[in-house]
């Protein structure tokens, strides 16, 4: 079964877009360099702000015929053809695929509240296509919108990227108490927490290496921890040149970590 990892913290700015888009692009090289026979990837853009999308197709003005929006809005018998239909290839590889979010997906949470079925609308025709790909990514917007629970709807897998300053465990816990919620009220039993990310750690900070620690200790979060990303401003100058980092700067600390990060994934995809 292909797993399906959405990155999501409804706290904003945490680095779950860099995480998304870095990780789908670092897997398809990672299963590439592996010499896995389809090392495709396809990153999901739920976010109306459509950074993932801009940065990975540079554009950001898909809307009615070719967007996620498009997929949400179709019938239930047709929506696998649109989807396949509204996929794009990323500007970063042949093998990084693109579901572009799309301004409009703001309106589809209103047109879609209460709608039978809505939560399963992004899950549902994902499936009929998910074993074309190695892995898939989604990427959320900062909030528990319906979006958002499409997003966990259709995963197999949440990471929660987190920086040092929000370790506190109770952002933590309303988190996973949110993931936990969508697998049990929706049974979805396969859906689990399978990480942590630390984003943006600065050692030199004593806030920072304090909240590691104590988030390391943790009886049960600790154990989930997936890797710590550096703060490096390496990341912000490869977004505005709508590059991953790898491509930007392979020896700069943020690749570095997310190399290790994509590394357990892969490893961990494989014993699956
Ligand atoms: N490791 C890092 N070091 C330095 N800057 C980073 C790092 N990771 C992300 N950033 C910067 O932090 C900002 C927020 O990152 P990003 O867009 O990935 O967060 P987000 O959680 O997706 O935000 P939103 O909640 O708005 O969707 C961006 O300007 C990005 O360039
Ligand atoms: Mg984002």
């Amino acid at each position: 079964m292909t797993r399906v990892y959405v990155f999501t913290n409804h706290k904003g700015g945490v680095g779950k877009s860099t995480s998304a888009t870095t990780i789908a692009f670092g897997m398809v090289q990672m299963l590439r360099y592996a010499k896995v026979s389809n090392p495709r990837v396809l990153l999901i853009d739920t976010d109306s702000q459509s950074h993932a999308t801009l940065v990975t197709t540079g554009r950001k003005d898909y809307g009615t015929n070719d967007s996620l929006y498009t997929v949400l809005m179709a019938d239930r018998q047709s929506a696998p053809q649109v989807l396949r239909e509204c996929i794009v290839a990323s500007e970063w590889d042949v093998d990084l695929h693109v579901l572009p979010a799309s301004p409009m997906l703001e309106g589809a949470e209103r047109e879609l509240t209460g709608v039978a079925g809505a939560p399963y609308r992004l899950a549902d025709p994902l499936s009929k296509i998910a074993n074309q790909y190695a892995a898939i990514v989604i990427d959320t917007r900062p909030s528990f919108s319906l979006m958002t629970e499409m997003g966990l709807i259709a995963a197999t897998d949440a990471i929660i990227p987190v920086e040092p300053r929000y370790l506190e465990t109770v952002g933590l816990t309303s988190v996973m108490n949110k993931i936990n919620e969508i697998r049990d009220g929706w049974r979805h039993p396969n859906l689990h927490v399978s990480g942590i990310l630390v984003t943006k750690m600065d050692s030199r900070v004593r806030g920072h290496n304090h909240l590691l620690n104590e988030l390391q200790a943790h009886p049960t979060l600790g154990k989930l921890l997936l890797g710590v990303i550096p703060a490096n401003e390496a990341v912000s100058y490869a977004h505005r040149q709508h590059q991953s980092i790898f491509a930007y700067d392979p020896a700069a600390p943020a690749s570095k970590a997310y190399a290790q990060v994509i590394g357990t994934l892969v490893r961990a995809m494989a014993g699956a």
